[in-house]
Protein backbone atom coordinates (compact mmCIF):
# COMPACT_ATOMS: atom_id res chain seq x y z
CA UNK A 1 0.00 0.00 0.00
CA UNK A 2 1.49 2.89 -1.15
CA UNK A 3 2.01 6.10 1.56
CA UNK A 4 -0.77 7.95 2.90
CA UNK A 5 -0.45 11.93 2.08
CA UNK A 6 -0.60 14.15 4.72
CA UNK A 7 -0.57 17.97 5.75
CA UNK A 8 0.26 18.11 9.31
CA UNK A 9 -1.46 21.62 11.24
CA UNK A 10 0.41 22.43 14.15
CA UNK A 11 0.99 24.17 17.04
CA UNK A 12 4.32 23.27 18.13
CA UNK A 13 4.58 22.17 21.31
CA UNK A 14 6.63 19.77 22.60
CA UNK A 15 3.73 16.36 21.62
CA UNK A 16 3.55 18.02 18.26
CA UNK A 17 7.39 17.86 17.98
CA UNK A 18 7.10 14.11 18.73
CA UNK A 19 4.05 13.98 16.26
CA UNK A 20 6.01 15.53 13.37
CA UNK A 21 8.96 13.22 14.41
CA UNK A 22 6.62 9.86 14.16
CA UNK A 23 5.51 10.92 10.92
CA UNK A 24 9.14 11.49 9.20
CA UNK A 25 10.50 8.68 10.59
CA UNK A 26 7.33 6.59 8.48
CA UNK A 27 8.12 7.77 4.83
CA UNK A 28 6.40 4.36 4.27
CA UNK A 29 3.31 4.78 5.42
CA UNK A 30 2.86 8.66 5.64
CA UNK A 31 4.24 11.49 2.66
CA UNK A 32 3.78 14.45 4.25
CA UNK A 33 2.87 17.08 1.33
CA UNK A 34 3.01 20.26 3.88
CA UNK A 35 3.53 21.67 7.82
CA UNK A 36 0.65 24.43 7.91
CA UNK A 37 1.54 26.29 11.33
CA UNK A 38 -1.32 28.43 13.44
CA UNK A 39 -1.21 30.23 16.77
CA UNK A 40 -1.83 27.83 19.57
CA UNK A 41 0.50 26.27 22.56
CA UNK A 42 2.37 29.61 21.45
CA UNK A 43 1.83 32.52 19.04
CA UNK A 44 2.56 31.52 15.57
CA UNK A 45 5.91 33.21 14.87
CA UNK A 46 7.14 30.62 17.45
CA UNK A 47 5.07 27.61 16.52
CA UNK A 48 6.21 28.29 12.80
CA UNK A 49 9.30 28.56 13.69
CA UNK A 50 9.81 25.25 16.05
CA UNK A 51 7.71 23.54 13.92
CA UNK A 52 11.45 24.22 11.37
CA UNK A 53 13.72 23.35 14.26
CA UNK A 54 11.74 20.00 14.28
CA UNK A 55 12.71 18.89 10.61
CA UNK A 56 15.82 20.01 11.27
CA UNK A 57 16.35 17.57 14.05
CA UNK A 58 15.08 15.22 12.01
CA UNK A 59 17.40 16.00 9.00
CA UNK A 60 13.75 16.27 6.92
CA UNK A 61 14.71 20.11 5.32
CA UNK A 62 12.79 19.18 2.25
CA UNK A 63 9.10 19.49 3.72
CA UNK A 64 7.63 22.48 3.08
CA UNK A 65 6.53 24.86 6.61
CA UNK A 66 4.22 27.61 6.09
CA UNK A 67 2.75 30.09 8.54
CA UNK A 68 -0.89 30.32 8.68
CA UNK A 69 -3.21 31.67 11.59
CA UNK A 70 -2.27 34.18 14.17
CA UNK A 71 -5.26 33.68 15.88
CA UNK A 72 -8.92 32.08 16.49
CA UNK A 73 -11.35 33.33 14.11
CA UNK A 74 -13.39 34.88 16.63
CA UNK A 75 -11.80 35.47 19.97
CA UNK A 76 -8.50 36.07 21.71
CA UNK A 77 -5.66 33.60 21.31
CA UNK A 78 -5.46 31.84 24.69
CA UNK A 79 -1.69 30.58 24.98
CA UNK A 80 -0.40 27.26 27.11
CA UNK A 81 3.46 28.84 28.17
CA UNK A 82 2.58 27.52 31.44
CA UNK A 83 2.26 23.83 29.74
CA UNK A 84 4.89 24.14 26.96
CA UNK A 85 7.39 26.71 28.46
CA UNK A 86 7.96 30.77 27.02
CA UNK A 87 9.65 29.08 23.38
CA UNK A 88 6.69 26.09 23.23
CA UNK A 89 9.68 23.65 23.01
CA UNK A 90 11.47 24.43 26.28
CA UNK A 91 13.29 21.14 27.57
CA UNK A 92 15.79 20.40 24.65
CA UNK A 93 18.16 23.10 23.68
CA UNK A 94 18.02 23.15 19.86
CA UNK A 95 19.49 25.46 17.30
CA UNK A 96 17.50 28.00 15.65
CA UNK A 97 16.29 26.71 12.07
CA UNK A 98 18.42 27.66 8.61
CA UNK A 99 15.27 26.55 6.85
CA UNK A 100 12.81 29.09 5.51
CA UNK A 101 9.25 29.26 5.52
CA UNK A 102 7.66 28.65 2.63
CA UNK A 103 6.05 31.83 0.96
CA UNK A 104 2.33 31.88 0.84
CA UNK A 105 -0.23 31.57 3.84
CA UNK A 106 -1.04 28.12 5.18
CA UNK A 107 -4.82 28.23 4.00
CA UNK A 108 -3.80 28.71 0.48
CA UNK A 109 -1.50 26.13 0.51
CA UNK A 110 -4.41 23.66 2.47
CA UNK A 111 -6.29 24.88 -0.48
CA UNK A 112 -4.01 24.18 -3.45
CA UNK A 113 -3.01 21.34 -2.39
CA UNK A 114 -6.52 20.29 -2.15
CA UNK A 115 -7.51 20.93 -5.40
CA UNK A 116 -4.20 19.57 -7.22
CA UNK A 117 -4.35 16.33 -5.91
CA UNK A 118 -7.12 13.33 -6.52
CA UNK A 119 -9.96 13.41 -4.52
CA UNK A 120 -10.08 11.91 -1.59
CA UNK A 121 -6.74 11.04 -1.11
CA UNK A 122 -5.24 13.90 1.14
CA UNK A 123 -5.59 13.47 5.15
CA UNK A 124 -5.67 16.38 7.52
CA UNK A 125 -3.68 15.89 10.59
CA UNK A 126 -4.45 18.88 12.41
CA UNK A 127 -2.86 18.93 15.98
CA UNK A 128 -4.10 22.51 17.52
CA UNK A 129 -6.59 24.89 17.02
CA UNK A 130 -8.55 24.15 14.03
CA UNK A 131 -8.13 28.12 12.71
CA UNK A 132 -6.41 27.38 10.00
CA UNK A 133 -8.53 23.83 8.87
CA UNK A 134 -11.90 25.78 9.45
CA UNK A 135 -10.38 29.36 7.35
CA UNK A 136 -9.75 26.78 4.12
CA UNK A 137 -12.99 25.61 4.47
CA UNK A 138 -14.71 28.76 4.55
CA UNK A 139 -12.66 30.53 1.54
CA UNK A 140 -12.88 27.31 -0.46
CA UNK A 141 -15.82 25.27 0.11
CA UNK A 142 -14.97 22.99 -2.83
CA UNK A 143 -12.17 21.58 -0.87
CA UNK A 144 -14.17 19.76 1.92
CA UNK A 145 -15.62 16.95 -0.45
CA UNK A 146 -12.11 16.98 -1.62
CA UNK A 147 -10.79 15.72 1.70
CA UNK A 148 -10.44 11.91 2.36
CA UNK A 149 -9.98 12.40 6.09
CA UNK A 150 -9.69 14.39 8.88
CA UNK A 151 -7.63 13.19 11.77
CA UNK A 152 -7.25 15.67 14.52
CA UNK A 153 -5.98 15.74 18.21
CA UNK A 154 -9.21 17.76 19.75
CA UNK A 155 -11.81 17.09 22.61
CA UNK A 156 -13.00 15.49 25.48
CA UNK A 157 -15.71 13.17 26.83
CA UNK A 158 -15.03 11.78 30.14
CA UNK A 159 -11.81 13.19 30.73
CA UNK A 160 -13.39 16.47 30.61
CA UNK A 161 -11.63 19.75 30.15
CA UNK A 162 -7.79 20.47 30.20
CA UNK A 163 -7.86 24.28 29.89
CA UNK A 164 -11.02 24.54 31.51
CA UNK A 165 -13.90 22.38 33.87
CA UNK A 166 -15.43 21.91 30.26
CA UNK A 167 -13.14 22.25 27.52
CA UNK A 168 -9.93 20.47 25.84
CA UNK A 169 -7.29 23.33 25.05
CA UNK A 170 -7.23 23.13 20.93
CA UNK A 171 -10.97 23.17 20.75
CA UNK A 172 -11.10 25.93 23.64
CA UNK A 173 -8.58 28.40 21.70
CA UNK A 174 -11.03 28.76 18.51
CA UNK A 175 -13.98 26.63 19.03
CA UNK A 176 -16.09 28.70 16.50
CA UNK A 177 -13.39 27.00 13.71
CA UNK A 178 -14.20 23.68 15.95
CA UNK A 179 -17.67 24.46 14.84
CA UNK A 180 -17.35 24.91 11.19
CA UNK A 181 -14.88 21.55 10.95
CA UNK A 182 -17.03 19.11 13.01
CA UNK A 183 -20.03 20.28 10.77
CA UNK A 184 -18.73 20.05 7.64
CA UNK A 185 -19.48 16.94 6.63
CA UNK A 186 -15.51 15.44 5.82
CA UNK A 187 -14.88 12.09 7.66
CA UNK A 188 -13.24 13.08 10.65
CA UNK A 189 -11.31 10.94 13.64
CA UNK A 190 -11.04 12.54 16.96
CA UNK A 191 -8.27 12.00 19.47
CA UNK A 192 -9.73 13.25 22.45
CA UNK A 193 -7.95 13.31 25.79
CA UNK A 194 -10.22 10.40 26.73
CA UNK A 195 -7.37 8.23 24.66
CA UNK A 196 -4.26 10.61 24.92
CA UNK A 197 -4.60 10.45 28.59
CA UNK A 198 -3.76 6.90 28.54
CA UNK A 199 -0.23 7.34 26.52
CA UNK A 200 1.43 8.77 29.46
CA UNK A 201 5.54 8.57 29.23
CA UNK A 202 6.27 6.91 32.10
CA UNK A 203 9.50 7.44 33.34
CA UNK A 204 10.87 3.53 31.65
CA UNK A 205 9.33 4.93 28.36
CA UNK A 206 11.39 7.91 29.22
CA UNK A 207 14.06 6.36 29.79
CA UNK A 208 13.68 4.16 26.31
CA UNK A 209 14.08 7.11 24.12
CA UNK A 210 17.27 8.39 26.09
CA UNK A 211 18.42 4.77 25.45
CA UNK A 212 18.49 5.35 21.86
CA UNK A 213 21.39 7.64 22.62
CA UNK A 214 20.61 9.80 19.19
CA UNK A 215 20.12 13.71 19.24
CA UNK A 216 16.25 12.53 18.57
CA UNK A 217 15.82 10.44 21.33
CA UNK A 218 17.61 13.14 23.75
CA UNK A 219 15.40 15.54 22.67
CA UNK A 220 12.34 13.95 23.01
CA UNK A 221 13.29 12.68 26.24
CA UNK A 222 13.96 16.02 27.07
CA UNK A 223 10.89 17.71 25.98
CA UNK A 224 8.53 15.04 27.80
CA UNK A 225 10.52 15.85 30.95
CA UNK A 226 9.55 19.56 30.82
CA UNK A 227 6.12 19.44 29.51
CA UNK A 228 5.05 16.44 32.20
CA UNK A 229 5.48 18.93 35.18
CA UNK A 230 1.72 20.08 34.44
CA UNK A 231 0.13 16.88 34.06
CA UNK A 232 1.35 15.17 36.64
CA UNK A 233 0.78 18.17 39.06
CA UNK A 234 -2.93 18.80 37.83
CA UNK A 235 -3.56 15.37 37.59
CA UNK A 236 -1.11 13.21 39.64
CA UNK A 237 -0.56 11.06 36.58
CA UNK A 238 2.42 9.31 35.78
CA UNK A 239 4.20 11.18 33.33
CA UNK A 240 3.50 13.60 30.32
CA UNK A 241 0.73 12.01 27.53
CA UNK A 242 1.48 12.33 24.21
CA UNK A 243 -1.63 13.72 22.79
CA UNK A 244 -0.76 14.73 19.00
CA UNK A 245 1.58 11.55 18.53
CA UNK A 246 -2.15 9.41 18.55
CA UNK A 247 -3.09 11.58 15.73
CA UNK A 248 0.38 10.02 14.17
CA UNK A 249 0.42 6.35 15.27
CA UNK A 250 -3.66 5.95 14.17
CA UNK A 251 -2.40 6.92 10.52
CA UNK A 252 0.57 3.99 10.42
CA UNK A 253 -1.56 1.40 12.78
CA UNK A 254 -5.20 2.09 13.77
CA UNK A 255 -5.53 -1.23 14.86
CA UNK A 256 -3.60 -0.08 18.08
CA UNK A 257 -7.26 2.07 18.49
CA UNK A 258 -10.91 2.21 19.08
CA UNK A 259 -13.77 4.34 19.55
CA UNK A 260 -17.08 4.78 18.23
CA UNK A 261 -19.22 6.51 15.59
CA UNK A 262 -21.05 9.50 17.55
CA UNK A 263 -22.33 12.71 17.51
CA UNK A 264 -20.34 15.44 18.28
CA UNK A 265 -21.18 19.00 18.72
CA UNK A 266 -18.70 22.34 19.76
CA UNK A 267 -20.23 24.65 22.57
CA UNK A 268 -20.00 28.02 21.11
CA UNK A 269 -22.17 29.99 23.27
CA UNK A 270 -21.92 30.09 26.50
CA UNK A 271 -18.79 31.20 28.22
CA UNK A 272 -19.09 28.28 30.74
CA UNK A 273 -18.60 25.57 28.65
CA UNK A 274 -17.37 27.38 25.65
CA UNK A 275 -15.38 25.00 23.26
CA UNK A 276 -16.31 22.11 25.50
CA UNK A 277 -16.95 18.68 22.77
CA UNK A 278 -20.37 17.48 23.97
CA UNK A 279 -19.96 13.84 22.66
CA UNK A 280 -23.07 11.69 22.52
CA UNK A 281 -21.66 8.64 23.33
CA UNK A 282 -24.01 6.72 24.54
CA UNK A 283 -26.24 7.88 21.76
CA UNK A 284 -29.24 9.66 23.72
CA UNK A 285 -29.66 11.96 20.86
CA UNK A 286 -31.40 11.53 17.71
CA UNK A 287 -28.45 14.06 16.60
CA UNK A 288 -26.34 11.86 13.21
CA UNK A 289 -23.25 10.45 14.03
CA UNK A 290 -20.38 12.91 12.42
CA UNK A 291 -17.07 11.21 14.35
CA UNK A 292 -15.42 8.89 14.99
CA UNK A 293 -14.28 9.59 18.66
CA UNK A 294 -11.19 7.28 20.29
CA UNK A 295 -11.59 6.16 23.30
CA UNK A 296 -9.27 3.35 23.66
CA UNK A 297 -5.45 2.76 22.93
CA UNK A 298 -2.87 -0.47 23.41
CA UNK A 299 -0.16 1.89 25.04
CA UNK A 300 2.52 -0.63 25.09
CA UNK A 301 1.71 -1.37 21.21
CA UNK A 302 1.70 2.90 20.64
CA UNK A 303 5.12 2.98 22.80
CA UNK A 304 7.06 0.70 20.98
CA UNK A 305 5.98 2.01 17.69
CA UNK A 306 7.17 4.85 18.81
CA UNK A 307 10.40 4.10 19.62
CA UNK A 308 11.04 1.71 16.76
CA UNK A 309 10.28 4.55 14.31
CA UNK A 310 12.14 7.13 16.20
CA UNK A 311 15.27 5.51 16.41
CA UNK A 312 15.77 5.70 12.40
CA UNK A 313 16.30 9.22 13.05
O1 LIG B 1 -4.95 19.65 24.88
C1 LIG B 1 -3.80 19.10 24.28
C2 LIG B 1 -3.54 19.76 22.96
O2 LIG B 1 -3.31 21.16 23.17
C3 LIG B 1 -2.26 19.24 22.27
O3 LIG B 1 -2.39 19.33 20.89
C4 LIG B 1 -1.20 20.19 22.75
O4 LIG B 1 -0.12 20.30 21.83
C5 LIG B 1 -1.98 21.48 22.77
O5 LIG B 1 -2.01 21.99 21.43
CA1 LIG C 1 -0.76 20.60 19.57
Amino acid sequence: MSARKIIIDTDPGQDDAVAILLALASPEDIDILGITCVAGNVPLALTSKNARIICELAGKIDVPVYAGCAHPLGRALVTAEHVHGKTGLNGPDLPDPKMPLQDGHAVDFIIETLRAQETGTVTLCPLGPLTNIATAFEKAPDIIARVGEIILMGGAYFEVGNITPAAEFNIYVDPQAADIVFKSGAPIVVMPLDVTHKVLVTKARNDAFRALNTPVGTAVAQMTDFFERFDKEKYGSDGAPLHDPCVTAYLIAPQLFSGRQINVEIETASELTMGMTVADWWGVTDRAPNALFIGDVDADGFFALLTERLARL
